[in-house]
């Protein structure tokens, strides 16, 4: 992702999370300023942007850890594994410090819950009134660190 992306993110946003104080061009650009954060947009042949994400890499070199910070898809683009090619880029992007990875979601959102189960993250705790001003409640999902062969696969 870079600057010129952000207003097509925004746009995507509105549509996504209408209910939950959608990220505005400030916190876009706020979130790309940060030096540890890793922010990528997928886009079709034509140049057309159609999903975003970003990640935040923490923790220490001994300790490292990763929290997801957001994931979106053109709703006309669901379905078409570019969440699943997002999410992939973000763990890699993680896997190259390792550690555990950590992400909040909200309890209805099924779609998104599978898609992140599919790719090893568990549930380990619930965070009420977490998104406003819906109030709905947020899981914490947490998936481990990977070692060894698994680091490749992911990877290749
Ligand atoms: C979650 C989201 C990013 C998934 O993007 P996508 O491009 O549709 O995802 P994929 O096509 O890669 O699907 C990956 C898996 O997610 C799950 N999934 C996706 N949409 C689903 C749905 N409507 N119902 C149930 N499972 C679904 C499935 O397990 C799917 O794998 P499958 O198609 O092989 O069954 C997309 O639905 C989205 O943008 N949602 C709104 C924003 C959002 O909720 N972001 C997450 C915030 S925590």
């Amino acid at each position: 992702m870079s600057p010129k992306d952000i207003a097509r993110c925004v746009e995507l946003e509105q549509v996504l999370f209408p209910d939950d104080d959608p990220w505005t061009e400030v916190s876009f650009r706020s979130e790309l300023a940060g030096p540890h954060n890793r922010y990528l947009v997928a886009r079709t042949e034509t140049g057309r942007t159609v999903g975003y994400c970003g990640v935040a890499l923490l923790g220490t070199d001994a300790h490292p850890e990763a929290e997801i910070h957001t994931i979106g898809v053109d709703p006309a683009c669901h379905r078409a594994g570019i969440g699943t090619l997002l999410l992939l880029a973000m763990l890699a992007a993680a896997g190259e410090r390792g550690g555990p990875v950590f992400l909040e979601v909200r309890t209805d959102n099924a779609a998104a819950i599978a898609m992140y189960e599919r790719h090893g993250f568990h549930i380990i705790g619930l965070r009420k009134n977490y998104y406003q001003p819906s109030g709905a409640d947020a899981y914490t999902m947490r998936r481990p660190a990977l070692t060894g062969s698994i680091v490749s696969e992911v990877l290749a």
